[in-house]
């Protein structure tokens, strides 16, 4: 493993399971220090935040729900006050509640909406003005933006689709200043959120090139290479890794 971001400072939102704990690892593998937020789950983020320390780095863990817009910007201000600033930024944390039109929840629609895109552009607003040519801005979206074949995943996929809109103006706003700004779609990935073993998955296997489940491992890689300095000519790009799904 190279240490292309040697010294780089990072925030994971949802860093302590899944896509975000792999993601922590792996930037920290390559000599990233990193912040983690957690909502629920303190142990599961001390422990993610110990195996990114194994690699020689600064971890730190932050209680902080996505929901709250204010919650979200001291989490910015306290990456940039322990780690001494931030040079990439990593909005992973979401959730889906799934179920059909006649019994959803407008809390769960408002909430989902704060948490998935309401958190992605407040905190991308604190960051960036912290952030120096070269930074990094990169949103986890999902293959269910561009195809949802399943009852129940509306607001699930609009609230992915919007940050398709989101990273393409933003980059216009951030290209300038040297900043890039990415969406990674990952397609059925097997962590808590969606076990691989699940009549759920077994439904959208059938719908996959490849008929199986990503891991959290490949998610990471592609966050890896967004993160470096080679692909400082890629921003506005939702690039998708879901073996096929939407093909
Ligand atoms: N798994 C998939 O198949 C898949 C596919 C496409 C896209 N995605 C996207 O990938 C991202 C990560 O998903 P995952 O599968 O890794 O989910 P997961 O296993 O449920 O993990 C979610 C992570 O986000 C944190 N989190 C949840 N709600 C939060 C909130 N309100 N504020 C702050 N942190 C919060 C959790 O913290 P606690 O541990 O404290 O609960 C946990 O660290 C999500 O944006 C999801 O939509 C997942």
């Amino acid at each position: 493993m190279n240490h292309q971001l040697e010294n780089k400072r990072v925030l994971v939102t949802g860093g302590s399971r899944g896509i975000g704990a792999a993601i922590v690892k792996r930037l920290a593998q390559e000599g990233a220090h990193v912040a983690l937020t957690y909502v629920s789950k303190p142990d599961q983020a001390n422990a993610t935040a110990k195996a990114a320390q194994a690699f020689g780095v600064k971890a730190i863990t932050i209680k902080a729900d996505s929901a709250d817009a204010n919650a979200v910007v001291s989490v910015v201000e306290r990456t940039v006050d322990e780690l001494g600033g931030i040079d990439i930024l990593v909005n992973n944390a979401g959730i889906a509640v799934i179920a059909p039109i006649d019994a959803y929840r407008l809390e769960d629609l408002d909430r989902t909406l704060a948490v998935n895109l309401r958190a992605v552009f407040v905190a991308t607003q604190a960051a960036v003005k912290h952030m120096k040519t070269g930074g990094r801005i990169i949103t986890i979206g999902s293959c269910n933006a561009e195809r949802v074949p399943f009852e129940g995943g509306a607001v699930y996929a609009m609230s992915k689709a919007a940050l398709v809109g989101l990273v393409k103006g933003l980059a216009h706003d951030l290209g300038p200043r040297g900043i890039t700004i990415n969406n990674v779609q990952p397609g059925p990935i097997n962590t808590d959120l969606n076990p691989e073993d699940s009549d759920f998955a077994d439904m959208l296997r059938k719908q996959m090139a490849m008929p199986r489940y990503g891991t959290t491992d490949e998610v990471a890689a592609m966050v890896a290479y967004l993160a470096g300095a080679e692909a400082g000519f890629v921003t506005g790009a939702s690039l998708t890794i879901d073996g096929g799904f939407t093909a």
